[in-house]
């Protein structure tokens, strides 16, 4: 087999007394595309933040132990826009476009990573606003755009770093069940264009329809992972997150 395309090995990290995650480990070959659940708190959006050199405030960058290797090299510790180079690029749970900007505009600033020149950068990002169905939004200010829009928007723009890799965090919270589908056409279209892809999602209309495997984290740890219809039958599973999960549907 060739080597993961991301390989995750005993990665710890703690904020203060929270171990936020707890030796975790795990293999991405590319071309997968996979989902990482967990009930609230689990630790799922440290994993992503830790891979990508994102810092939170008053923590250090990368792991406290264990490692990350990208594309074959040790990457841990790296600082973000030097994932981002690599062809790592990460939507937020957090992100909101940049306000006072065309969608356009926002989706340039991905493309920004690829070029030193504005006006390349408007043509890369508008390829990429057309890769998520908003080439027609192109020039309206972000504060217009619907959330669905707009969560498009935050996926365009990590498109236009021109990903390997791409990890979404929560990219379809707080959608309709229509505007679901249509993300998951999207994610599953990015993936057909042979970016390999990470969500985090509490959606699972969306897990299960997407994932070719899912990652299960608990308190910090990494509970299962497996194909999606071993993990939703896995008691520890059902325990930690599906039983409260289903029963809220
Ligand atoms: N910057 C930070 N400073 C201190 N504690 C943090 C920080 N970020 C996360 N934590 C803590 O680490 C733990 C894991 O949080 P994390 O945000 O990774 O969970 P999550 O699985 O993404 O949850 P959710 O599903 O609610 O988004 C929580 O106890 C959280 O309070
Ligand atoms: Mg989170």
């Amino acid at each position: 087999m060739s080597d993961p395309l991301l390989s995750v090995r005993n990665l710890s990290k703690r904020f203060g007394g929270v171990v936020a995650n707890d030796d975790i480990s795990f293999d991405i070959a590319a071309g997968e595309l996979v989902s990482i659940i967990g009930p609230n708190g689990a630790g799922k959006s440290t994993l992503f933040k830790t891979v990508c050199g994102v810092t939170p405030p008053r923590s250090k960058r990368g792991p406290d132990s264990g490692k990350v290797f990208f594309r074959g090299r040790d990457t841990s510790g790296f600082a973000a826009h030097r994932m981002c180079e690599a062809g790592l690029a990460l939507v937020f749970q957090e992100t909101e476009p940049l306000k006072g900007m065309t969608a356009l505009e926002n989706a340039a600033i991905g493309a920004l990573v690829r070029t030193g020149s504005f006006h390349e950068a408007l043509r890369l990002g508008g390829q990429a606003l057309e890769r998520v169905e908003l080439g027609h939004r192109a020039d309206i200010m972000v504060d217009e755009l619907t959330l669905a829009e707009r969560r498009r928007l935050e996926i365009g723009r990590a498109l236009a770093t021109e990903p390997v890799l791409l990890l979404l965090d929560e990219a379809m919270a707080g959608l309709t069940p229509t505007e679901v589908q249509s993300a998951v056409a999207l994610v599953q279209r990015i993936a057909g264009d042979g970016v390999t892809v990470i969500l985090i999602e509490h959606v699972l209309q969306a897990v299960m329809a997407v994932s070719q495997r899912i990652i299960v984290l608990d308190r910090g740890r990494k509970i299962a992972d497996g194909t999606p219809s071993d993990v939703v039958a896995d008691p520890a599973v059902i325990t930690a997150y599906l039983g409260s999960e289903l029963s809220n549907a």
